[in-house]
């Protein structure tokens, strides 16, 4: 009986939603029966050839299903289609490096000392676990690479305290001034990968951290949003007259527009920040108060 449109779409969520399960299985069933045949117990993620009768050989396993492997629904903090947010974990770390180059425009070889490299990412998912998050897709030839990342990390020192420098800030980019009993949360670094905004992801990197600040019941989350916009109207306005006008909503900022209505308050420009060109530099500086803060279950 032909499928109607419905039937379809409610096929496709279930494999979309399903599809790294049914993967799993495939594999770990096919290194079975590949094991009694030869009497050799081996990875079923370890990809391995073997020759037909006709003499022709046969890959068996993707190259690109190494990161089954590492999978577990129960990591998923949030689900789009075909696209999960969970804390990133090391086998991220690579990609996750590569999108935010991309994100910055900055390219693979280009020398980059604000850029977080494989390892500092790596570095901050044994620093704080809980407080670094990725978004990949679970289907699909990209399956299994990080296309977001979103790095933060706990300070002691409020946002009605001096804002310093990026840099100053997080100690060093391996977030040497994260302090693991610091009241706030500070956001380090967010980047989604240019193919992949304007499609909610942002936004579920932002809830994900929300619920963060909740359940460690912390005073709140701040950070600097970077003016990416300004490079659009460097020529008409200085950055300090562009991030004012961002704050009164005269003006719309990719970033930090979106930041704003994501809930954060908008309290000042920071200038001479970070070394950013597109923003001139200069970012708004965003509060969040955790509306159920309550100093004894500070953890
Ligand atoms: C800012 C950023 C993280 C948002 O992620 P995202 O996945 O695109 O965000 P979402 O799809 O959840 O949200 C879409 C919102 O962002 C806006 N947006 C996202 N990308 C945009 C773009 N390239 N141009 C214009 N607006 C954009 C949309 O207008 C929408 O805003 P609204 O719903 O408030 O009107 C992403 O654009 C990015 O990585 N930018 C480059 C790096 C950067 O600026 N990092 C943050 C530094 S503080």
């Amino acid at each position: 009986m032909p499928k109607s449109g419905k039937d379809k779409k409610t096929l496709k969520q279930a494999l979309n939603y399903d599809w790294p399960e049914i993967q799993k299985h495939l594999i770990e069933e096919r290194a079975r029966e590949a094991a009694e045949e030869s009497g050799e117990e081996g990875d079923p993620y370890e990809p391995y050839w073997t020759t037909n009768s006709d003499g022709t050989r046969t890959l068996h396993m993707s190259l690109d299903s190494w990161w089954l492997q590492h999978f577990d629904r129960e990591d998923v903090i949030f689900e789009l289609p075909g696209i999960v947010v969970m804390n990133s974990k090391d086998w991220h770390a690579g990609d996750a490096a590569w999108t935010l180059r991309e994100a910055y425009g900055v390219g693979r070889d280009e020398d980059c000392d604000d850029c977080f490299s494989e390892e500092d990412i790596a570095t901050h998912v044994e620093l704080f676990p809980e407080g670094q998050f990725t978004a990949f897709r679970i289907s699909g030839p990209a399956a299994g690479q990080a296309l977001a990342i979103a790095v933060t990390m706990r300070t002691s020192r409020p946002p009605t305290a001096s804002i310093l420098p990026w840099r100053e800030a997080i100690g060093d980019m391996r977030l040497g001034a994260h302090e693991p009993d610091g009241d706030w949360l500070y956001g380090v670094e967010m980047a989604v990968h240019p193919n992949y905004q304007g499609h909610g992801i942002g936004t579920s990197l932002y809830e994900a951290r929300f619920s963060l600040v909740k359940s460690l019941s912390l005073r709140g989350w701040y950070l600097v949003g970077m003016l990416m916009g300004y490079r659009d109207h460097a020529d008409d306005m200085d950055v300090l007259e562009y991030g004012n006008k961002v704050i009164a909503r005269e003006v719309k900022d990719p970033t930090v527009t979106m930041q704003m209505n994501r809930g954060f308050r908008p309290e000042r420009v920071i200038t001479d920040y970070v070394d950013e060109a597109a923003a001139g530099d200069a970012g708004v500086l965003l509060v969040w108060d955790n509306p159920h803060f309550d100093l004894e279950k500070l953890t």
